[in-house]
Order: C-alpha cells, then structure tokens, then sequence
C-alpha cells in the first residue's frame, strides 16, 4: 500500500522538494518491486507524484508488463546503497534493501530529466558512513535562558511545544522526508544538556518519545535521545550513578529496554558528561570509558549504540592561569582510553578543538584514536557564525575538515566510522532554517555525510536546482555567487586569522572583542600593544601544537609554516609579522575586515536584483536580513578595526576610516 506523503501545515516552506521537482519522475510510467513499510513510503511518493503529473505507478507487475520508464526494485533484505541505470529506455534503481530505494527514489528526483538520459552510464552509490546524524538541542519546557531551543535560530522546535510532544505530528513526517532526501538517517530529539524536565524523556515520558519515532519511521529516519548520567540518581532514586556499581547497570539495563518495548528500532542514547556542568563519571573517580560503557552495555542487547560526547574542558578556568589550554582538552582526556571503549560506544568529537569557530584546525582527537570509533560532529546551527541572520554557508568548512588527513594519508571523512553529526538548525520557523538560505546548510551536510569527499559547491549547485526547479538561469547565478563564498565573507569581518571568541558572551551574536577574555571559559586572544595570538607550540607555548601526527605537528610549531588562516590560533605574533600572503597582521585585519563588508554589500544587491524570480515572502525574508547581515558586519569591522588600531597604533596603509 503506497503511503500517503506527508503535508505540511499551510505557509511551510516545501525546502528542497517542492512538487515541481517531481515532474520529470511523475510524468512517466513506474514499477515499484518491493515490499515493506519503505518500499510503501516510495510507492506513495511515486504515486503522489503521478497523480501531480499524469504519470503512473505500478507496484510488482509481472513478467512481461508493459514498458516502464523507471524500474524501482528492492533485490535484498538490507543496506543502503543502490545502482541507477539506464538501458533500452529504461531507467532501473536496483537497491539492495528498501532503506536503499529510498535513496535511489531521492536520486531519481535530483537527476530530474537526466534519469532518463539515453546513455547514462550506470552508477553505485553507497553512503560513507553508517550513522548520519542531526542533533537537536531542543529542551521539552521552555528553559529561562536558552528557551526552547538552545542556540536554535528557526523559531520553537518541531517535536515539542507547551511543554510536551506535539499532538500533530505532521510536520515532523515531512521533516523525516527532507532528512531522507539529503540521506541523514538518524535524529536525536532533545538537547544535550539534559534539564529536570527533559531527564523524564527515557522513562515515564518515552511514549512521547515513541510517538516522534513512529513519525520519523516512514522516511528511513531512527530516533536517538539525549539522556542525563545522573539518571539513576535523578529517576532511579538510587544513591549513586557510578557507572561500576551493579544496582546503577541493573537500573540502565531496565530503563533500556523499556524503551526499546516503547521503540523497538531506538537509535540509542546521547551523552554529554562532565562538560559545562552536566554530570559524568568523574564524580565517582570513574573514566569517560567506564561511563560509556554502562550505557553500552544496555543498550548492546538490542544493537543500540551510545554516542559519548568528547566536549570535556575545564569551564571554570582563571584567566591568570596561562598554562591550562582548553584547546588540549579533549585529546588530553580521551586518548588514554583509546581501545577501552565498548564496540557499540561511539565517540563523538567536535571538528575542531574549541567550540565551532569559523575556523579552527581540525580536532588532533580525530586520527589519534585507532582503536575507537569516532564520530565527527559540525554545527549547523549557526551558534558563532551569523545566528541565521547572516549568509554562511559552511559547505566548505565542513569539506575542509572531512578532507583533512590527520597522519597525512587518511582522510577524516574515513576516520569518522562511528558517523557524522550536526547540531541542526531547524525548528518551526515557517522556512524551517529562519535564514532560507541556512537550508542549504542543512542539505549540504546530509549530502556530506553520505558523501564526504563530495564537491560542496556541486552540492549548493544541487540544492540551489531542487529548491528551485523552474529557476531561470539568472536566478541559479544568484543564489550561487550569494552562498557560495559567503563562509568566507564572514570569517572576513569577525575574528581573524584563526584566533577565535570575539562574540558577545552569553548570546554569542555579534562583537565584543574582549567579551570572554578575561572570563572563565578558556577562550583568550591574549592581545597587547605588540601582537596577538596564543601560543600553542611546543617548544614555547602550551604544547597543544605537538598534539599532532606529522606533518602537521612541525608545520604548526612555527609561525613560519603555519597556514595563515590559523596563524594566530597557534601562534603569538607582534602586528608587523608578515603573512605569507605578503601583508602583515595588521594589515590583513584592516584589509579584511572592509572587504568582508564591501562583499555583504554586494551580496545584498545581488539578493536585491533576484525579487520576482521567487516565492516573494522568501526573497522578502532574506532582504530583511541582509539588511542585518550588513549592520553586523559594518559593527564586526568597526569594532575590530579600531580595537587593534587603538592598541597598535599603527595606521591603516590605506588611510580608511578607523574610529
Ligand atoms: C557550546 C554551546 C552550548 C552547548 C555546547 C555543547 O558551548 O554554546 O550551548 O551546550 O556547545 O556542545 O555541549
């Protein structure tokens, strides 16, 4: 039975499948082989689809039924990947378990008339990794300081509101379509930092849980949830949580397969322990390995797995204190354990070592742990890189990181087996991602974590034609020249050169240069009247530099073959050191920071030249915050400008206006 596919409440934005991108596959006759509830979820796409567009669907016709134009057949009972080919004017997605032919279906769809191409030659595709995940950071009760979603830019969340699950689950089934149709397979549905209500979510609470999971279900999509250490303590009224004691395993054990009678393919928990005040196994003298492995333990049963987050640093610091560097931490901490963790516990690390810059190196955790399965975990929410008021679009930032090769060899988009995780940037905003434009954030993760050495701006080219299937040429151009450098464009006007934490403490939105210097956080740029910068070589900084394989270990030490974008997070440097870029620090941050505002300029005009080629409350939206994006940047540029003219003293070579 085909499966009817999910509408959105009026007013939603249809994202990155509007119907129109379903002409090409509904105006042509289909077979459908196959069964089970995915192959049911394609059935009812194709058939929506031909209602649309005068098509038609045939579910396992015999041998020698009519010609079809596309043959969707499931030949085994399991994985993901597919092969798409054409011949003798047919067009066959052989998969080889339904989860495949659903990504087969959503293949079919992005190639549009080129499915059906003469001479298309035949293709497998396979996702890299297993694990492709969204978390969100959505709180059941609205929290007094972070609300409902924490660092969530895209309105309420899409699973909770009033306090509960929400009644109508609708819109959380065309969720689950789009995160099928980018290839993310799994969801964790509330935020890491588990608050008193949000604890109750694994045991008297999990049928809301259940409830989002059976929405989620159709679309290929497995329910995770956040859960708190302290658990047994909290809900279980035992005295303790140390994860070695017997009462406290017995007490998981239980809860963990309560949830799994209430969700039977449960993706499985979510920790952040021992990190920003949440509670973990330190408190009993336990390791991070020894707290994982509880939960692993619990979970292994039903084939669940724990991903262990490695977000541990020392979050009340002394400023004073020049020797403690947050920036080691994770690696400091985790990679003793490494070989310690149970086969089903993941390890999830942020990309870089801090907290999701606009530029960091790459996380020297990932690649340092071979015998532990890692996943990788990006921001797309964009908590310091615009708050989806700004344009940036972190396709290359995220193909950067994935393509990194920590020993020189492998790539991280490799090394990452235990799957690829963003914080995601959707919620009930009528265009999903506040910023229409952060939609193609989300896509180009999906995108990425199926494919990780995918060309990200053939990615934006591929959501720019879905979203926009009619596009004239014009409007195509636009939008890519608008996104395509705009990652760029805002690393241009905040914090430069790698050295990070200039926003507005608490909030994070907008400059204060000095906002977290000298606070408890970990997060200093250390400028004086010489220079800028942290030192984090070896030989005289905090050694965090030889936390590296080679090569990266010696091309970081020295500020003479540090790359320029990371200069100053590794390195010290008086303000007259010279770039390998030719200009000196002063003058790259003066520079930069009047191009990043001149680029927003014509980004906005360009923005403007496109109304009347889309939806208008869309174009309306982004015009309006273009015209935040360009009073941000002009305030990023002033106040950085002037900050290090004032502790310089050294003129723009330019005589521009510094304040
Ligand atoms: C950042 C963010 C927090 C979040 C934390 C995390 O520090 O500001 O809101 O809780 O990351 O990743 O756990």
């Amino acid at each position: 039975m085909p499966l009817p596919v999910p509408v959105p409440p009026e007013g939603v934005d249809p994202a990155w499948l509007p119907p129109a991108a379903f002409r090409p596959l509904g105006s042509r006759r289909t077979l459908i082989r196959g069964s089970g509830p995915l192959v049911d979820t394609v059935h009812g796409e194709v058939a929506e689809a031909c209602a649309r567009f005068g098509g038609r669907v045939v579910r396992d016709a015999g041998p020698g039924a009519a010609p079809y134009d596309l043959v969707l057949a499931v030949t085994g009972s399991g994985g993901e990947e597919f092969t798409c080919a054409r011949r003798d004017g047919t067009t066959t997605v052989t998969a080889a378990g339904p989860a495949g032919l659903l990504y087969g279906l959503f293949h079919v769809v992005r190639l549009g008339e080129d499915a059906f191409r003469a001479g298309r030659a035949p293709e497998t595709h396979r996702p890299a990794v297993a694990s492709r995940m969204l978390d969100h950071w959505d709180n059941v009760a609205v929290h007094p300081v972070m609300g409902q979603v924490e660092r969530g830019y895209a309105g309420g969340s899409l699973f909770w509101a009033d306090g509960r699950a929400r009644g109508d689950l609708e819109r959380v089934r065309a969720y689950g379509r789009l995160l099928a149709a980018c290839g993310i397979n799994a969801v964790a549905v509330n935020n890491v930092n588990v608050h008193a209500v949000e604890a109750h979510l694994l045991t008297d609470r999990i049928g809301e849980v259940a409830a989002i999971a059976d929405a989620l279900r159709p679309y290929g999509v497995r329910t995770h949830l956040s859960v708190t250490f302290a658990a047994p303590v909290v809900l279980g009224g035992l005295p303790t949580a140390d994860p070695l004691e017997e009462a406290v395993r017995a007490w998981w054990a239980r809860a963990t397969r309560r949830v799994y009678e209430a969700i039977p393919d449960f993706g499985g928990y979510v920790v952040k322990a021992d990190s920003e005040g949440q509670p973990g196994p330190f408190a009993y003298g336990r390791s991070h390995a020894d707290g994982a492995n509880a939960l692993a333990a619990a979970l292994e049963p039903y084939g669940g797995t724990v991903h262990w987050r490695a977000f541990v640093y020392d979050h009340r610091q002394d400023w004073r204190d020049r020797t403690t560097d947050r920036a080691r931490a994770a690696h400091d901490h985790f990679t003793p354990l490494d070989g310690a963790f149970a086969p089903n516990a993941v390890l999830q690390v942020k990309h870089g070592p801090m907290d999701f810059q606009v530029r960091e190196p790459v996380s020297p955790l990932i690649g340092a742990m071979p015998r532990t399965r890692l996943a990788v975990e990006v921001q797309a929410t964009q908590e310091y890189t615009g708050q989806q008021r700004h344009v940036c679009w972190l396709g290359p930032m995220w193909s950067e990181v994935l393509r990194f090769r920590p020993d020189g060899r492998t790539p991280v988009g490799e090394l990452a087996r235990g799957g690829l995780v963003a914080v995601s940037n959707a919620g009930d905003d009528p265009f999903w991602t506040g910023h229409p434009l952060a939609q193609a954030n989300l896509y180009t993760f999906g995108r990425l974590a199926w494919q990780p050495d995918a060309e990200p701006r053939a990615l934006l080219d591929e959501w720019i034609a879905l979203t926009h299937p009619d596009a004239p040429g014009r409007l195509a151009a636009g939008l890519h020249a608008v996104l395509d450098g705009s990652w760029r464009t805002y690393e241009k006007y905040t914090a430069p050169l790698g050295v990070g934490f200039m926003v507005q403490p608490g909030h994070h939105y907008g400059p204060s240069v000095d906002g977290y210097e000298y606070s408890p956080w970990g997060t200093y740029h250390f400028a004086d009247r010489d220079g800028v910068g942290v030192d984090r070589s070896r030989a005289t900084g905090t050694g965090y530099a030889g936390q590296y394989a080679e090569p990266w270990a010696r091309l970081y030490e020295s500020p003479d073959t540090c790359p320029d974008e990371l200069l100053l997070f590794f390195h010290h440097v008086p303000y007259g050191h010279v770039l390998h870029s030719g200009r000196t620090v002063i003058q790259h941050i003066y520079d930069t920071h009047f191009e990043g505002v001149a680029e927003v300029e014509r980004a906005r005009a360009v923005w403007a030249s496109l109304a009347g080629l889309m939806d208008p409350a869309r174009h309306a939206r982004a015009a309006q915050r273009y015209e935040e994006q360009l009073r941000g940047a002009r305030e990023w540029r002033d106040q950085v400008n002037s900050y290090f003219f004032r502790k310089s003293g050294v003129p723009d070579r330019r005589g521009r206006r510094i304040y």
